[in-house]
């Protein structure tokens, strides 16, 4: 297939292609980014592309903006297999595998109505990262398919 054929998004000029995210999972993408339109951010989306790592993926392009490492902390737990490349004047100039943290802290919040975060109390947030999900280090909570749900505003 000619590149041309293989383009389904158009290139972008500065920012970040989140790129291998498994099929599905780009809305989430998303959600993490805190994009949903509403503040004019220029955001190109496909999914289910034919991919050669994986059978299908979806990538996410954002023009304008680098992610944190706290936003690919949190990318990296739906979304595994993601790159995420840098791109200045059209050129990827930094390319990385997203790397699963051990633990993540202050970004999910519990979805435990009775765990000591969700009281009044100055805790911070922390979960350990399983390999299928996430774990509140103070109640014991598992998440797992919904993640992107319990991030923190
Ligand atoms: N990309 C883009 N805008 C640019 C440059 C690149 O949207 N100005 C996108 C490409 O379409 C691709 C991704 O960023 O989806 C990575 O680009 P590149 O490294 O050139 O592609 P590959 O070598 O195919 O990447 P990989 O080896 O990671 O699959
Ligand atoms: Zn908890």
């Amino acid at each position: 297939m000619s590149e041309n054929h293989k383009l389904r998004v158009s290139k972008i000029r500065n920012g970040t292609v989140i790129d291998h995210v498994h099929a599905g999972q780009a809305l989430n993408v998303l959600a993490i980014l805190g994009i949903d339109g509403s503040d004019g951010e220029e955001v190109s989306v496909g999914m289910n592309v034919p991919s050669d790592r994986l059978a299908t993926k979806d990538i996410v392009k954002v023009e304008g903006r680098e992610l944190s490492q706290d936003e690919v902390d949190v990318l990296s737990l739906i979304a595994p297999e993601a790159t995420i490349n840098i791109v200045r004047e059209y050129d990827v100039v930094e390319k990385h595998r997203v790397e699963r943290p051990d633990t993540v802290e202050g970004i999910l919040s519990c979805p435990n109505a009775g765990c000591i975060t969700a009281a009044d109390e100055p805790v911070t947030s922390r979960f350990d990262v399983l390999a299928d999900g996430v774990r509140c280090v103070y109640c014991e909570r598992i998440v797992r398919d919904e993640i992107a749900s319990l991030i923190e505003p």
